[in-house]
């Protein structure tokens, strides 16, 4: 088969693959990190940080469900400058694109942790409005545009040169209005989905079976949704497209460029099998490679609506 050039540019952002790790499902890459060489990747994308650190919900936070996982962990993490200290210098021993993730209750708290990682050295930033999982902030700035949008210009005022992706929550009725919101405000990309929330109640016990009663829906049943909606945006906007939501194989991958998405971040797939990011690249290269392709980002957008 031929080679394909598997290189792709995020908001100009080169990756070596477009295979990134979403937020959340890969910690700081260091148990990962003794499977497969991090380096392999296109991009991580660190778990969420907040301005100080978080012991996030009460347990029970995760839930199975079918062809899917529920979670309410809650942004449990070190802070962002343990995260600088700490985590930082490690996953810079590889040659690969680290994302930092963050959450805050406040404009001026996701203003202050942007100007602390553009500091750092992060190479983007990505700006999570849409936590299902947490009272203060959280999906409240995901689904009000005039919310959304001014988390983004704070966010953008503080980034320097480093690159603002904004992170795009499922829990609304129409993401193109959010969507349009952030690229008016100056965001250099887009991620998206989060989770949807959802709910499972045991039926012995007649209680929910995560602690915080609700959680958000990830995993394989919710690709479907994450590629109406990464079509649905890259309709709307002219800013790239970081796509994720149930990713577990090449083909899955291909459908949410096809979409419109740049690049594709693999999450919950990655609990089952802690080699799927990779399975991932190389199924989409096949897939690619058969299709006659010279470059994987030649499928971004080639989708043929009826
Ligand atoms: C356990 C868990 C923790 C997560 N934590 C974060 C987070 O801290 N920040 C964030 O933006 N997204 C977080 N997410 C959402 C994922 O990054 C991703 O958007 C979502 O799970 C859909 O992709 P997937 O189906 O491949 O997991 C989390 C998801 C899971 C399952």
């Amino acid at each position: 088969m031929p080679e394909v050039n598997m290189s792709v540019n995020l908001a100009g952002m080169t990756m070596k693959n477009p295979i990134v790790v979403a937020s959340g499902t890969f910690g700081f890459g260091r148990e990962y990190g003794e499977f497969f060489d991090l380096s392999e990747l296109g991009g991580i994308c660190a778990k969420g940080l907040t301005l100080h650190r978080r012991e996030g919900n009460p347990a029970p936070r995760i839930a199975e469900t079918p062809m899917g996982i529920l979670n309410s962990v809650g942004l449990q993490n070190p802070g962002v400058d343990a995260f600088i200290e700490e985590e930082l210098p490690f996953l810079r021993q590889y040659d690969v694109k680290v994302i930092a993730n963050i959450s805050g209750n406040t404009p001026e708290e996701y203003g202050i942790m942007c100007e602390k990682l553009a500091g750092a050295g992060v190479d983007m930033i990505e700006v999570n409005i849409s936590c299902p999982n947490v009272k203060a902030g959280g999906l409240a700035y995901g689904t009000r545009p005039e919310l959304a949008a001014e988390v983004t210009k704070m966010a953008k005022s503080h980034a320097g040169n480093v690159p603002v992706m904004v992170k795009l929550s499922p829990n609304v009725t129409d993401v193109t209005e959010i969507a349009r919101a952030v690229e008016d405000a100056g965001a250099d990309a887009l991620s998206l989905i989060n989770t949807l929330r959802g709910m499972r109640i045991d039926i012995n016990t007649d209680r929910p079976v995560l602690k915080m009663n609700t959680g958000g829906l990830s995993g394989p049943a919710v690709l479907p949704v994450a590629v109406r909606m990464v079509w649905e945006v890259a309709n709307a906007v002219k800013i790239p497209i970081l796509g994720m939501g149930g990713v577990a194989k090449g083909e899955d991958a291909a459908q949410l460029m096809l979409a419109g998405a740049t690049a594709v971040a693999v999450g919950t797939s990655l609990f089952a099998d802690p080699y799927a990011a990779i399975k991932v690249r190389d199924g989409l290269e096949a897939i690619a490679a058969c299709k006659g392709l010279a470059n994987v980002s030649d499928l971004t957008g080639g989708v043929k609506p009826w």
